[in-house]
């Protein structure tokens, strides 16, 4: 079959990685990207199509136009801009998924792929190795925003057998695109300031241990679970992922060993800090093990080889 793939909410941090992966794997005529802004390099490489996702006739005309095979749902507000504009966030995360699963019903979308996030989880999950299941009780909008959605998904996929697949991803480093005012955002802009200003100050405290991810696991990963044999998936809601767990002062030892003037300080009043308290330090992925093969390659010394070499060739 030939595949014809939309991308919505492809200009983000994500999105601009992905398109670019898909591109390349499926020729550029096969994606088309959407995003409620024009894109940043205007028609350089393939469709797109301006639109907002909770505007359900405009999505629709553009499944009507393209007839995709396979969609994937990025567009969202993350953590902590979800926390300035709640109700927004709130509309944007859940009618826009709504409409997207609607149409994927009504047009036959084989694959829909939609993004959940460690932000499930809550300040009563387990810390440590957080499991699949367990209790969930995140107090952010957006957290709740994913849980509700992950409960839409599997919804979708029980009573109308929509094939929706899902990744509850950490917080993602890379270097090609900026990230879009999420809580692990310090660990992208950290590379940046440390290459051109050689300080930084870190939102976020100098103990918080997140989990984190390479942005090319994070591809590979999301690739890799559309491609899986539908009957190897038991998870309709969302897989846990893990890449690497660090604080910011871990992160920070291993730039000093490519920048030793780095100096990193820390903010004590960012209301961040609140968010990332609230979720798991590190998380137990062995079903997406299991299932599809799952493991990431990037561990932390070569994600910082990485950034900085990256960043330092566009500089
Ligand atoms: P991002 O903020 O960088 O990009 C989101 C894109 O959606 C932007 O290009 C934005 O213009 C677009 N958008 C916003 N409102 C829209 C609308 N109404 N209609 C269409 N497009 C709209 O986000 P990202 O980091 O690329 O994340 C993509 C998805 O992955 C989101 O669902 C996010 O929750 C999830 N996720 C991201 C991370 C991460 O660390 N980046 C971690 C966990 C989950
Ligand atoms: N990186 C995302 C955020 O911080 C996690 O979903 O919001």
């Amino acid at each position: 079959m030939t595949e014809m793939i939309l991308v919505i909410g492809a200009n983000g941090q994500i999105g601009t990685e992905l398109v670019t992966t898909l591109r390349a794997k499926y020729g550029h005529s096969q994606v088309v990207a959407s995003d409620l802004h024009p894109p940043k390099n205007a028609g350089s490489n393939g469709p797109f199509e301006q639109a907002s996702v909770t505007d359900a006739a405009a999505v629709r005309a553009i499944f009507e136009k393209y007839k995709p095979t396979q969609v994937y749902l990025l567009a969202a507000i993350l953590s902590a801009a979800g926390e300035q504009k709640p109700k927004l966030a709130w509309d944007l995360n859940m009618n826009g998924l709504l409409n997207v699963l609607d149409l994927a019903v009504e047009f036959k979308v084989a694959k829909v792929f939609w993004p959940s996030s460690i932000a499930v989880f809550g300040p009563n999950s387990p810390k440590q190795n957080t499991p699949q299941y367990c209790v969930m009780d995140p107090n952010s909008v957006y957290g709740f925003s994913k849980l509700a959605g992950e409960r839409w998904c599997e919804y979708y996929f029980e009573k109308y057998g929509l094939d929706v697949r899902s990744i509850r991803y950490p917080g993602l480093i890379g270097w090609k695109a900026a990230p879009g005012g999420g809580t692990t955002d310090y660990a992208v802009h950290i590379f940046h300031e440390a290459l051109a200003k050689g300080e930084y100050q870190s939102f976020l405290s100098a103990d918080t241990e997140l989990p984190m991810m390479h942005m090319d696991d994070a591809i590979r990963a999301t690739v890799s679970l559309m491609e899986a044999p539908a009957k190897s998936l038991t998870i309709r809601s969302s897989y846990n992922l893990a890449g690497v767990s660090f604080t910011p002062e871990q992160l920070n030892e291993e730039i000093k060993k490519h920048i030793p003037d780095f100096k990193l300080s820390y903010s004590d009043n960012d209301p961040r800090q609140a968010i990332a308290d609230s979720w798991p330090k590190s998380i137990d992925d062995s079903q997406a093990q299991k299932d599809w093969g799952w493991k990431a390659e990037f561990d932390l010394p070569k994600l910082v080889e990485d950034m900085l070499l990256n960043l330092r060739k566009i500089k």
